[in-house]
């Protein structure tokens, strides 16, 4: 059998910095700061540095970060008002917009980036309407000056799902620097991804940040003193201690992710049958998922399995087709874009440490199949 290559691999990356991570997570064990912590609040102050200096709150993961910025955002609703966003992502950032209490208005993505077309965002919009909720789905950012123009327009909120384009930016500007907050997961396998679950919301607002913070801690003030509700979503100290060596290393990884992505823009880009992911000339992308699209995707997913090679797909099933939305009675042609393309999508593995020749035997397994 050939030598295996995983869509992500993790090992790869703790063996390059083991030392780094062993000494990090000896010394938060040695000072026993396993909620809260000096990692966490240098993590906290780190991670808003880098997003652009704003502010940062940490929590237990990339779907409460949605969920609690959302309801400091636009408060509790009750199940009236509306948050349009895509179809096309993960379950989270809906499911975090049903738990805020508003309705999913999903419109369709463009065919090229797959990303929120923000020419079918107008059309959406009704009096209900209280916020805009792009995804900046693969590493790469919506045209958030175009949502911006739009949002202004309309008096309504952004909030962006950056769960997948830490680093990313449009325009020179990352996730935050657009709307009014931004949110962030770190689950493991995500370009900055910690040892468990943990989340990160940013905002250039200070004080909404100090909010959400305590939102995700029970409201508190003092330890048995507490202003509101709130919940229980911290992240641990030893995620903390974990993400503060990963973020150091964060830029040169996007680096090596944009050249794995040439990579395969060379091997592949001749082919007709396939369509490669198309970088909008204002983004900066960062290649979580290398994502191409072709007609014969089971076929070439098969292949590549078979060949010891791990692809995906992101997202096979787009949300309004789901059982969880049939209640919002979208058919599925509804977003036609959306719906043709969850046929023909293929994650390729991408990560810094995929070689050139793991690459090579990637591509090649791919045309092997769409000659
Ligand atoms: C686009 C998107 N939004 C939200 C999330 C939720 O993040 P988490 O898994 O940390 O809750 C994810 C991660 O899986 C995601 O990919």
């Amino acid at each position: 059998m050939s030598e295996h290559i995983p869509l992500v691999d993790l090992h790869a990356q703790y063996h390059r910095y083991q030392d780094e991570f062993d000494q990090a997570v000896a010394a938060c064990l040695a000072n026993t700061s396993f909620i809260g912590g000096p990692d966490h609040k240098a993590f906290a102050a780190e991670f808003g540095a880098f997003c652009g200096g704003g502010s940062v709150a940490l929590c237990a993961n990339g779907t409460d970060a949605i969920y609690l910025a959302l309801v400091e955002l636009l408060g509790l609703g009750d199940g009236t008002g509306e948050v349009i966003t895509t179809s096309h992502t993960f379950i989270a950032t809906s499911e975090s917009i049903t738990l805020a209490g508003y309705k999913p208005v999903f419109v369709d993505v463009r065919p090229d980036t797959l990303l929120m077309d923000p020419d079918k965002v107008e059309a959406a919009i009704t009096p209900q309407t209280r916020a805009i909720l792009p995804v900046h789905l693969y590493g790469q950012m919506v045209e958030m000056d175009r949502i911006m123009e739009i949002a202004r327009r309309h008096g309504l909120k952004v909030m962006e799902d950056a769960a997948q384009a830490h680093g990313a930016a449009w325009d020179g500007k990352g996730p935050g620097e657009w709307g009014d907050a931004a949110t962030f997961s770190f689950y493991p396998g995500k370009n900055l991804g910690a040892w468990g679950d943990a989340g990160a919301v940013y905002a250039r607002d200070a004080a909404f940040i100090q909010r959400v913070n305590m939102r995700a801690n029970h409201g508190r003030v003092a330890k048995y003193e507490h202003e509101f509700e709130g919940t229980s979503s911290r992240l641990d100290g030893l995620q903390a201690a974990i993400l503060r060596v990963k973020l150091r290393h964060l830029a040169q990884w996007n680096q090596e992710r944009r050249q794995v992505a040439a990579w395969y823009g060379e091997l592949l880009g001749n082919n007709p049958k396939i369509t490669l992911p198309v970088v909008l000339p204002k983004a900066t992308h960062v290649f979580h998922l290398f994502v191409i699209q072709l007609d014969d995707r089971d076929a070439v997913l098969a292949h590549l399995k078979s060949l010891n090679i791990e692809a995906g797909v992101h997202y096979p099933m787009p949300l309004h087709e789901q059982p969880a939305y049939q209640y919002l009675g979208y058919a599925p042609e509804a977003l036609p874009v959306t719906h043709q393309i969850a046929q023909k999508i293929l994650s390729l593995p991408i990560y810094p440490e995929i070689s050139r020749a793991q690459v090579e035997r990637v591509a090649a397994a791919v045309l092997d199949c769409v000659k």
